[in-house]
């Protein structure tokens, strides 16, 4: 098997047996060092930034199980690995609160213009105390409004309720009233019109992607924030840094970017928004988590089991689609 790059827990731990051919460099291999690899391998442990194709599995004929090294698989064909017969699994459950965590991280940050104030402490000499400035939003009473409410929208929610937060979520499947956390349902134009921020928790399919285009944000109250810890495509960055040089945003934390690992120029020099490279899951705990699910996914394939944590759909036994 060929594991793309290194991971933080040894692949012997779970991996007794089989060979193991671990990518070294902290990059990612190249389009065709992936391909040449996955040419001679019966399983495939991918990052979010390997692209899985229908040419990569053609060029892989033993391929058996690709396992992806995340909750989300916008990266994979799944319907190529189906008609080939391979298995495709993700790590769920693995970085929920690592993820909320996160997004809360720049929420705050948002919420409270830490770029700009952090920065002006920096310089050494912050001059005076004044009571006009740095003035940002108070999180208790405010409105949060949630896109997707799987396991991470959730966890965000039980998060806002404890800093007093009234929380909204949109969600394309219902929740039953015990698992809304106390949020109130609402639809995607309720959500932009009356929420002072906004965290995006959806999976990019191919209708989230663009979803806040010039159009929702230009109907989003105006001076709210927007967060999005899910998938960079689902905002469309030209038109979120023209909505935040107009002033209908007010700010903006991004984990995730539409051109990864690119991050948009018009964002880069912005003190009001807070970016950071894509570590929603990067606590200590959540990686190992996630190892040893890809591990065990790979592990099953290759005893003649049925993995774990196969993408729904994704396998020619599996009926269901994603
Ligand atoms: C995921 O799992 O989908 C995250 O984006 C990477 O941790």
């Amino acid at each position: 098997m060929f594991v793309t790059r290194q991971l933080p827990v040894d692949p012997a731990e779970v991996l007794e047996g089989h060979r193991v051919e671990v990518w070294p460099d902290p990059g990612p291999p190249s389009a065709a060092v992936l391909r040449e690899r996955a040419a001679e391998c019966d399983a495939l442990l991918t990052l979010l930034s390997d692209r899985v194709d229908a040419s990569l599995l053609d060029a892989a004929p033993r391929l058996q199980v690709v396992a992806n090294y995340a909750v989300g698989f916008d990266n994979i064909d799944l319907q190529a690995a189906r008609t080939r017969g391979i298995w495709v699994t993700h790590t769920p459950g693995t970085l929920t609160d690592a993820t909320a965590d996160l997004t809360f991280t720049l929420l705050l940050a948002v919420a409270r213009r830490l770029p700009e104030a952090e920065a002006d402490a920096r310089t050494g000499d912050f001059g005076h105390w004044s009571p006009t400035a740095f003035l940002g939003l108070e999180l208790a009473g405010a409105r949060l409004g949630i896109l997707g409410f799987g396991a991470i929208g959730r966890a965000v929610a039980r998060r806002a309720r404890g800093f007093g937060m009234k929380v909204r979520y949109s969600s394309r499947s219902p929740i039953p009233p015990g698992e809304r956390e106390g949020a109130e349902p609402a639809d995607f134009d309720e959500l932009l019109a009356t929420s002072d921020v906004i965290s995006i928790h959806a999976p990019l399919t191919e209708s989230t992607r663009g979803l806040f285009d010039a159009a929702a944000l230009a109907r989003m109250k105006s001076g709210a924030r927007l967060i999005n810890t899910a998938r960079g495509p689902i905002v469309d960055e030209s038109a979120l840094v023209a909505a935040l040089e107009s002033g209908q945003l007010a700010g903006a934390g991004l984990d995730v970017f539409e051109d990864e690992p690119r991050v948009h120029p018009g964002l880069v020099g912005r003190s009001d928004v807070v970016l950071t490279p894509h570590i929603g899951s990067a606590t200590t705990e959540a990686r190992r988590r996630m190892a040893r699910k890809a591990l065990r996914n790979i592990a099953a394939v290759l005893d003649g089991r049925e993995p774990p944590d196969p993408i729904p759909g994704s396998h020619p036994q599996r009926a269901t689609t994603p």
